[in-house]
């Protein structure tokens, strides 16, 4: 699937951005001590060198909150100007209600609707593209994009092939509908289902429901052909990306910065070696945080924007692929000033505070809606015809 954003005035924009990391950060050595690997082996094959790990209490969506907190301060967007809320993950905190209703919630979205979208690595990408033809097209103005994550969460901490690997974090950015030139130009996203197995969490859904057989089998976990998920990874980001460059109408010299999917070092060499691009232009943080699937597109974006890699007119390239498999690739001008302005302190205040009522409303509800029930059962009978009182 493609789409250009060409024929119309109306353009979207990327007005906003945040991300967020757990506190605790594991190393290749503290890995050495669970699994059968050593630090060179890791940093050779890989280029991670630690990650950051969720720790009691934390989820997707706490870290989602913040990081959509963070990004919606940049914007200096009152969330409940939001129409849309998209959490990409392959890691939500339940299967349902979604993780994106949650956050709606815990915003003050009030007038925002809200799913999640899974396409693995792809997600934030194919979220992104999503989110900006719904607003390009004039039915929304504004919209929160997520890619967040709890790898750790279903990783098989006994699988040196896959638990060197991920990482927990999320990345947000905020969309704003505006006639401005720029902003996402084109994107193309794709699949293929046949190579669903490459990468997969076999059990816990209707194929392989929850069972002591699937747990003992650690069927909940991540289970990957790295060897086949490297190759299609090498053929497919350099593709998509020249694709979504020709659909733009723009040539890889035209590219300012790439962002892509951050899931190994080699994968990223070997892209830019196919798309003809000095690796200086390929933006890697992969050794800090290792891969965070949908939340290693966005979070690499704000660290780009914040190292003062990304500029007004420049070309930016977002391009991913992931389990699906999928693919996915977005270019977009980039339209903003920067530094933005950092928000007063008054401001930041206000903010807490509309945090804090959102929180209270969503509490009040809760405690509205038990009390509405037991009130039913006392006026209503089951049929929902009112009782009659004694005298009656
Ligand atoms: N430490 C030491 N040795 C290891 C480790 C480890 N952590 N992992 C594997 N090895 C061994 C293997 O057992 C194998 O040994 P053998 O030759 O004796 O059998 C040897 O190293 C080479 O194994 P390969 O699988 O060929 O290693 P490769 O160089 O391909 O690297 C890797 C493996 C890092 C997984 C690579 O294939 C890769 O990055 N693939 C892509 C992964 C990816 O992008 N996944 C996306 C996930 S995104 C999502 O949607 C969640």
């Amino acid at each position: 699937m493609a789409s250009t954003r060409a024929a119309t005035d109306r353009r979207t924009h990327i007005v906003g951005w945040g991300m967020a990391v757990p506190e605790r950060v594991v190393n290749n050595h503290d890995l050495c001590t669970m699994v059968d690997t050593s630090d060179e082996w890791i940093r050779q094959r890989t280029g991670i060198v630690e990650r950051h790990i969720a720790g009691e209490g934390e989820t997707t969506f706490s870290l989602a909150l913040r990081a959509a907190q963070a990004a919606l301060e940049v914007a200096n967007l009152d969330p409940a100007q939001l129409d849309l809320v998209v959490v990409a993950t392959v890691t939500p905190d339940y299967a349902f209600p979604a993780t994106a209703c949650l956050l709606q919630d815990a915003l003050g979205a009030e007038g925002a609707a809200a799913f999640d979208l899974s396409a693995g690595c792809s997600g934030f990408v194919y979220g992104l593209s999503v989110v900006a033809d719904l607003i390009a097209a004039g039915g929304y103005e504004h919209g929160l994009v997520i890619g967040a994550e709890t790898l750790s969460r279903i990783t098989d901490w006994t699988d040196r092939n896959t638990c060197v690997l991920f990482g927990d974090g999320a990345g947000a950015v905020v969309l704003q509908a505006n006639g401005a030139p720029g902003g996402i130009l084109a994107s193309v996203l794709g699949a293929d289902g046949s190579g669903k197995d490459l990468l997969i969490q076999p059990a816990g859904g209707s194929a392989l429901p929850a069972s002591i057989e699937t747990v003992q089998a650690r069927q909940h976990t991540v289970q990957m052909d790295g060897r086949q998920v490297f190759r299609f990874a090498t053929r497919i980001m350099p593709d998509a990306s020249r694709r979504v460059l020709a659909q733009a109408g723009l040539s890889v010299q035209d590219v300012s910065l790439v962002i892509p999917h951050q899931a190994n070092d080699r994968i990223l060499q070997a892209a830019a070696r196919n798309l003809g691009i000095e690796e200086e232009r390929m933006y890697s943080n992969l050794s800090r945080y290792g891969n965070t699937s949908s939340a290693s597109i966005p979070m690499a974006l704000c660290e780009a924007i914040d190292q003062g890699l990304v500029k007004r007119d420049d070309v930016i390239l977002l391009t991913g692929f992931g389990a699906g498999l999928t693919w996915a690739a977005t270019v977009l001008r980039w339209s903003l000033p920067l530094p933005v302005p950092v928000p007063s302190r008054q401001m930041a205040f206000w903010r807490s505070l509309r945090y804090r009522w959102a929180q209270l409303r969503s509490r009040w509800r809760r405690w509205w809606r038990w009390a509405d029930a037991h009130l039913f059962q006392i006026l209503y009978d089951e049929e929902g015809r009112r009782k009659r009182r004694k005298h009656e």
